[in-house]
């Protein structure tokens, strides 16, 4: 596997990939890789002939009372990872490389970037929508693989890509979790031994929430007794528990189309989200 650090490289390489007929299938990470990320390159292989990582810690979507400095870098361990799970490049570039000197366009998708994450980490879809955008230019992969554990993510990348005319395939991947159900995320790192026993109830109210909903009980109530579980368990502050549109991500009330229970909320020094479906039955 190579380690592409240069656009010029980068460039040639998948120029002579499609030469040989060949397409490209990419999965953009942050690093610290895990089960979760080896599971979107595993999925990558179904739809390209080669597959392609990409590295890098996104200084623009983090505020600068996030943990930017503090992220997790690993690469010399996620390069084996790719490699053994048969990754043909990852891209790598440097900050310098990605925001040269001068660097000035944004990209704002409004609507599906205002509520939840949005709400609470202001800026923070503009950083994303940006980044995944260059990165779409710098690879021109034909498919790229996202999480649904960053769902509001993946609606914010779907309507940027559909009002951009963007001419790539994006394909969501089921959220991959430990076997007592907590989410994989890089941030897991950070959670003591005692927050991370605690950290299993965020899912599990999430599951009982939805289950509640979809059955017909009060949505207020069944939202109410989400949180006080949370907060029971030690999560504080909670900054939503909330039923979405799967599509738009717009808040609803009530549960009249497919939709999205989603969560984010703080342990100890580690925030950690996650979401799970909800189909009127
Ligand atoms: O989900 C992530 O790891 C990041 O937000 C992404 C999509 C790689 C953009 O920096």
């Amino acid at each position: 596997m190579q380690t592409i650090r240069e656009i010029d490289a980068l460039r040639r390489v998948v120029a002579a990939i499609r030469r040989d007929g060949g397409s490209v299938a990419l999965v953009p990470t942050m690093g610290a890789l895990h089960s979760g990320h080896m599971a979107l390159i595993s999925e990558a292989k179904r739809h390209g002939s080669h597959v392609a990582a990409s590295i890098f810690v996104n200084p623009t979507q983090f505020a600068p009372t996030e943990d930017l400095a503090s992220y997790p870098r690993r690469e010399a361990a996620d390069e084996a990872l790719l490699e053994a799970a048969g990754c043909a490049f990852l891209w790598a570039p440097s900050v310098a490389t990605m925001y040269p000197d001068g660097y000035a366009t944004t990209i704002s998708v409004s609507g599906v970037s205002e509520a939840f994450e949005g709400a609470h980490r202001p800026g923070h879809f503009g950083g994303v929508a940006t980044v995944v955008a260059k990165l779409f230019g710098q690879v021109r992969p034909d498919v790229v693989l996202f999480g649904e554990k960053d769902f509001q993510q993946l609606a914010v990348i779907r309507k940027m890509v559909r009002d951009l005319d963007l001419d790539v395939r994006i394909v969501g991947v089921p959220t991959q979790r430990d076997a007592d159900g907590l989410a994989l995320s890089s941030r897991n790192a950070y959670l003591s031994e005692e927050e991370r026993i605690a950290a299993r109830v965020l899912p599990r109210v999430l599951l009982e929430a939805a289950q509640a909903i979809r059955e017909g009980a009060d949505m207020d109530e069944a939202l109410e007794r989400a949180r006080s579980a949370l907060r029971a368990a030690g999560f504080d502050p909670i900054d939503y528990v909330a039923l979405a549109d799967a599509e738009t991500l717009t808040p609803l009330d009530g549960l009249d189309r497919p939709a999205r229970l989603l969560a984010a909320a703080k342990l100890g020094r580690t925030r950690l989200i996650d979401n799970v479906a909800v189909e009127p039955l």
